[in-house]
């Protein structure tokens, strides 16, 4: 297929490679959309200047990102220079998340079986009353009109309910918030100076340490939670993964948990709260809670980049993608689409087809997607009627972060 016209209407186009130079910028990270609009008119797939970065093309087009999200020759990619030196490169590539198969099956089905849709269902009244625990939190400190921060609520509830699933204390949870921002800072496009390697390792060798000691305490005094039962399938011979493996992958399970569902949050309350209207349609139906947190997703993905590197010639949207190039998959700019979402730009719950690529898709598709859209649901369903006078306090503050989009401020009243 013939690449689109790509006269932006402002002189000549800029080529691809230029855009995603752009995206790695303070502007474009703060607000790549426009970004994402120039891609779309160049085409789905667009090749990069050789050289301009370590990317041969990216991957912006709906049914392109799909087809090569479910495309298992496009092989995952930890970083385009590996050096298995660095721990933090060690315990990362010993997950599922960045393996290839047989070894990512293997490791997932570890986890699929007791990420069970039972047993999420069980946990279901948990992740209610523990919003609602949060927000009693929330409405004391914001007692008297005190401007409070909504990114306290939008952490503490995805960490303390991966916590409450896994058995790690509640009296911990506030230790993983800054080692697991320092790996996500290492993984983010331009994250690989020295400084950000050296906090990325040390933060990869304690959380090693504390899943270490988790599972030693669990051989001692066995306990039903889910890293009990993976400890126990593990000691009885039937898990399928090694002792390493399994600290590789919680550590993976937890940092890939709650700054996904923490951005999901914020996310979501700065685009509800730019509309009144969609604040009283949700408070008439709390069904729209669901919708909601899709649409957030659509309109801004939590996860802004996915790496693959073709395992072959790959043809991919007329494309060409020759064995060995590396591809940029912006799951962001997919959503966005013109091709697949008439008024892409405009954020709509009531949308009919609110289809996205922000869990990935085909067999890396995200575990935990039921449990983030269950949290999502619950966050949503309860705020407005709990605070029907809810407003921002003042301006939300990006984090910044391209490959993950969210905030690190986000001030309100409760009103
Ligand atoms: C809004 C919240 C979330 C978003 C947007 C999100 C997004 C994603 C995406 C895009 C992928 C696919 C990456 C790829 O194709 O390489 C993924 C995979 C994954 N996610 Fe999530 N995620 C979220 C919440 C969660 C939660 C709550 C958990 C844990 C309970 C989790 C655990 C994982 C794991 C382990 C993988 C790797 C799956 C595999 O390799 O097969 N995620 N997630």
């Amino acid at each position: 297929m013939p690449n689109r016209s790509a006269n932006n209407g402002a002189g000549l186009p800029r080529p691809a490679s230029s855009i995603v130079a752009a995206l790695g910028s303070e502007q474009g990270r703060r607000d790549p959309m426009p970004l994402f609009a120039e891609l779309h008119r160049l085409g789905p797939v667009c090749p990069l200047t050789p050289g301009s970065s370590p990317y041969g093309f990216v991957i912006n087009g709906y049914d392109a990102a799909q087809e090569a999200l479910k495309d298992i020759r496009f092989h995952r990619l930890l970083t385009a220079d590996p050096d298995p030196q660095d721990a933090v490169l060690r315990r990362l590539g010993g997950s599922m998340m960045f393996r290839n198969e047989p070894d990512h099956l293997r490791m997932r089905k570890v986890f699929q079986a007791v990420l069970t849709p039972r047993r999420l269902t069980g946990f279901e009244p948990m992740v209610e009353a523990l919003t609602a625990e949060l927000l009693d939190d929330l409405a004391k400190a914001g007692d008297n009109g005190q401007v409070v921060e909504f990114t306290d609520f939008a952490y503490r509830l995805p960490i303390t309910v991966i916590a409450t699933f896994l058995g790690i204390p509640r009296s911990d949870v506030d230790w993983f918030k800054d080692r697991t921002q320092r790996i996500d800072e290492y993984l983010d496009l331009g994250g690989k100076e020295p400084a950000k390697l050296a906090a990325a390792n040390q933060a990869a060798d304690e959380l090693n340490d504390y899943y270490a000691r988790m599972i030693a305490d669990r051989r001692l005094r066995p306990r039903d939670d889910l890293v009990g039962s993976l400890v126990h399938a593990l000691d009885s011979g039937t898990s399928g993964i090694d002792e390493q493996e399994l600290i590789d992958n919680l550590l993976v399970l937890v940092n890939a948990s709650f700054v996904t569902t923490m951005n999901l949050l914020t996310n979501g309350l700065e685009l509800l709260l730019a509309d009144p209207t969609l604040i009283e349609d949700l408070r008439d139906d709390p069904a729209l809670a669901a919708n909601s947190v899709e649409e957030v997703l659509r309109h801004q993905s939590s996860v802004q980049l996915i790496s693959r590197k073709a395992s072959t010639e790959i043809e991919l949207a007329g494309q060409t993608i020759p064995e060995g190039s590396l591809v940029l998959i912006l799951p962001g700019a997919a959503n966005r689409d013109p091709a697949k979402h008439p008024d892409a730009d405009t954020f709509d719950p009531h949308r009919d087809d609110l289809q996205h690529l922000s869990f990935g898709a085909g067999p890396f598709f995200c575990v935990g997607a039921a449990l983030a859209r269950m949290e999502g649901r619950a966050a949503f369903g309860q705020l407005f009627a709990r605070f029907p006078g809810i407003e921002l306090a003042g301006p939300a503050e990006r984090s910044p972060s391209l490959l993950l989009r969210g905030h690190r401020s986000m001030p309100i009243r409760l009103g």
